[in-house]
């Protein structure tokens, strides 16, 4: 354990960058395995969470080198040639590698062991099982479809139409990779878009993907197997979800002004901001532009009046991660926020619905829980009060330990934290960071 205490802040101001996107992180490192020839990425996340899904890579043949800062050179073995690994794979705390690996390792002739720290042995595992058991992998795991957890690969594996029964790009990103190597046409038929940089990359590696969108919205996935990729050179965009902590940190601080450079704005990551702006948050976007695929832009986020609003669910998916630094951001709000269809927070790092309502409720916020959901009655710009005699508890869950950060920054007493360890999975960098600027 690693606890700190967040003490009020004056107000943030500069320019500041964040770390690659995790997401685009994990998978430049899985398609660039499945690649014969060298994938060279820049800006790569070097969180704890991309190093498992390197390590797992390395132990299924790759080659995955790291040659300076944010510079990856990784040399692929190519689709239908992962090597049996010869250990378990330890995937720390880190369930995309996990659920993303799984596919992969589906459509293989290798079996693989899945272990992981505590919070990610907790979480459900059968929502990636059930359609790659149908794809013909065979699967051991723990009770309630949990780590540890071996798959066996089926060869060849079949091609199957699913429906995703969760808005989740974890299982639409399982069962495309698992597509990888299944001869013929696997289709995910996704009623709720989620975040795509699946399909956007599978593409950029020259695998054979069309998207069409029906009238209701639903997309239609179709990935032809036995594909063959190319070797990419990839420039990973900022990460929205690690931004998100500074943008709401700057609105809620008075007299801030932030620059926060390099932010990826994909329209699946960036409901955060919607949100925000629709609460009265100042965020200017400046230089659009296109990297890597994916439209990024520098903001500028001024301290901010928040008013409470009633957040429409449909926007979930579209920032399923930024909901604990949101609720900060309603916390300090004048009126009350009202958010619902969560369902999914409770299965993430840690259950972020109670233990946020729990750690908020200690630092003198007024929060009401829900089955689905938070209502939180703001303070009006007031610091909340902090904790004075009481430790928060994280729940090894990195984006809570950041949250209430946060929230300490704006606060009377400041927040002390149990563990900071965690955040070092997804922004090694992050007190640091906030260091600097809060001084
Ligand atoms: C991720 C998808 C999301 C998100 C996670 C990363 C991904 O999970 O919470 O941090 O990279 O595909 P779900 O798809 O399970 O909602």
């Amino acid at each position: 354990m690693k606890p700190r205490r967040f003490m009020p802040s004056g107000p943030l101001r500069g320019t500041i960058r964040v770390p690659g996107d995790k997401s685009i992180s994990h998978r430049s490192i899985m398609l660039g395995t499945l690649a014969v020839g060298e994938t060279r990425v820049t800006g790569l996340l070097e969180g704890e969470d991309v190093l498992s899904t390197a390590a797992a890579m390395r132990a299924m043949g790759a080659s995955v080198e790291r040659i300076g800062d944010g510079e990856w050179a990784v040399h692929g073995v190519g689709v239908g040639a992962l090597l049996q690994p010869q250990a378990a794979l330890d995937m720390g705390n880190s369930g995309t590698s996990t659920r993303l690996l799984m596919g992969l390792v589906a459509s293989h002739p290798i079996s693989a062991t899945f272990i992981g720290d505590a919070s990610l042995s907790k979480r459900p595992m059968g929502r990636v099982i059930e359609p790659l058991g149908r794809m013909g992998a065979a699967f051991e795991a723990s009770e309630g479809g949990r780590l540890p957890l071996t798959v066996r690969g089926a060869l060849p594996a079949v091609p199957i139409e699913y429906r995703l029964p969760v808005a989740s790009a974890q299982v639409k990103s399982a069962v495309l990779l698992a597509a990888l190597n299944t001869p013929g046409v696997t289709t995910v038929i996704e009623p709720v878009p989620t975040r795509d940089h699946s399909e956007r990359m599978l593409r950029g590696f020259g695998a054979d993907l069309s998207v069409e969108v029906e009238a209701d919205g639903t997309r239609v996935i179709r990935l032809a197997g036995e594909a063959e990729l190319k070797p990419q050179t990839i420039e990973v965009p900022g990460d929205p979800s690690s931004a998100a902590f500074f943008i709401v940190a700057a609105l809620i601080i008075p007299g801030s002004e932030l620059t926060i450079e390099n932010v990826g704005l994909n329209p699946t990551r960036a409901g955060l901001i919607e949100v925000l702006r629709q609460m009265g948050g100042q965020i200017t976007e400046v230089d659009r532009r296109e990297v890597g695929g994916e439209p990024v832009a520098d903001l500028i986020v001024r301290h901010s009046a928040l008013k409470g609003i009633e957040v429409d669910p449909a926007i979930v998916p579209s920032m399923v991660d930024e909901f604990p630094v949101l609720f900060v951001a309603a916390a300090l709000a004048e009126g009350t926020t009202i958010t619902t269809g969560l369902e999914e927070l409770r299965v993430k790092e840690s259950d972020r619905i109670s233990v946020m309502a729990v750690a908020l409720t200690g630092a003198g916020a007024r929060v009401t829980e829900a089955a689905d959901g938070l209502t939180i009655e703001g303070t009006g710009g007031e610091p909340l009060r902090g904790t004075s005699n009481s430790r928060t508890k994280t729940h090894l869950d990195h984006r809570i330990a950041m949250s209430m950060a946060v929230a300490g920054l704006a606060s009377r007493d400041g927040v002390e934290i149990d563990d900071t360890r965690p955040i070092a999975t997804s922004f090694p960098m992050f007190e640091a960071l906030l260091d600097g600027l809060a001084g």
